[in-house]
């Protein structure tokens, strides 16, 4: 029955003006479609993975279910996979074969990510390699830098060995390089030692506004990189301070940033917004492993209809402004977006 029909809406009809009437615009799947305002494609994915030493090595990670540490030679398979749901680019994460002081994993010339990366520039030279630059995964302490003899994590030290490793990477073939250590200056150091490298045609994302999130839990556990005692507060973001986001999005663009980065993006979602509003540059978003598992916990316990909460979450992170999404959700999302004929 329309409101028209309605007996006791009659009285009311002529105060409610027609033209304030909104539903008319989602009578139909057609029109829903049509004005549409957010619209979410694989092409706004970036796919993050584990690579681990070995061979024939697919090991799911508990706390993340759905997602599986992969050998190197497990990548061109995935590659292809990634290449015909339309998403475009891979975020490398790497657990070494041992783990040192120095994080050496991160920067020799043969490391993990250094392999993976050339494989799957070999295996499909279009997907865009994307390279995480940090140490955490790579040095037994678990902190994302050096450390002095107090415990204490060395900044400018430290930037000197996450800009050999970011060389290294470009080296192997990395397309973008994301440093998400949080040391102060890095960005400014990679570029420079990139573009000294003969690399300045290498794009830098930068994790700019990373926080000290709970979230990154599942991310901890599949990579093994839990700081050994203490935490990153000393320099990932504290999570009340958008104010100072923003100084450090500003900071890093004056660096050199080609793109900048909100991490986790749920909590953070005022931050996209605010990003968005105030730098013209590519903005990304982190949907982070914590983010991920929350709803694949729900989902698995029949809680939630799994394939419209990720949508539905996609889509919000995008309609705060973020061009692109790093999720660990892309793969299903790109099949339900397919199916969807979206
Ligand atoms: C490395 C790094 C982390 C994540 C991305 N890069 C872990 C951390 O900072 O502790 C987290 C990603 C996720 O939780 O999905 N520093």
């Amino acid at each position: 029955m329309t409101s028209a029909q309605h007996p006791a809406m009659d009285i009311d009809a002529g105060s409610i003006a027609t033209a304030h009437r909104m539903r008319r615009l989602r009578r139909s799947d057609g029109l829903r479609r049509m004005v549409r305002e957010t619209r979410l494609s694989p092409s706004d994915f970036i796919y993050p993975i584990f690579v681990t030493v070995g061979e024939g090595v697919r090991d799911p990670i508990p706390s993340m279910p759905g997602q599986s540490r992969l050998s190197v030679d497990q990548l061109a398979q995935e590659a292809a996979e990634l290449r015909s749901l339309d998403i475009p680019a891979i975020l490398l994460f790497g657990l070494p074969a041992s783990k040192d002081a120095e994080g050496s994993g991160a920067w020799i010339s043969d490391g993990i990510v250094q392999q993976a990366t050339r494989a799957l520039k070999e295996a499909q030279p279009e997907l865009i390699v994307v390279t995480d630059v940090c140490l955490c995964e790579y040095t037994d302490h678990g902190h994302c830098g050096l450390l002095d003899e107090h415990g204490s994590v060395l900044n400018d030290a430290s930037v000197e060995l996450l800009a050999q490793t970011a060389v290294s990477q470009a080296e192997a073939g990395a397309d973008v390089i994301a440093p998400s250590d949080m040391m102060d200056g890095r960005v400014g150091a990679i570029r420079q030692a990139l573009d000294q490298a003969g690399f300045d045609d290498r794009t830098l994302l930068a994790y700019s506004a990373k926080f000290a999130s709970a979230f990154y839990g599942p991310f901890r556990d599949a990579a093994d990189s839990a700081p050994q005692f203490g935490d990153r507060r000393g320099y990932q973001m504290d999570p009340p301070n958008g104010r100072e986001a923003m100084r450090a999005i500003e900071r890093d663009l004056a660096e050199g940033a080609d793109m900048v980065m909100v991490k986790p993006a749920l909590a953070y979602l005022d931050l996209v917004r605010d990003a968005r509003q105030r730098f013209d540059v590519p903005l990304a978003a982190y949907n982070v492993s914590g983010e991920y598992a929350m709803l694949k916990a729900a989902a698995n316990n029949g809680w939630i209809d799994e394939e419209r909460v990720v949508l539905e979450t996609l889509t919000g992170i995008r309609r705060a402004g973020a061009d692109m999404i790093l999720t660990y959700h892309a793969k299903d999302a790109a099949r339900w977006l397919a199916r969807q004929g979206a």
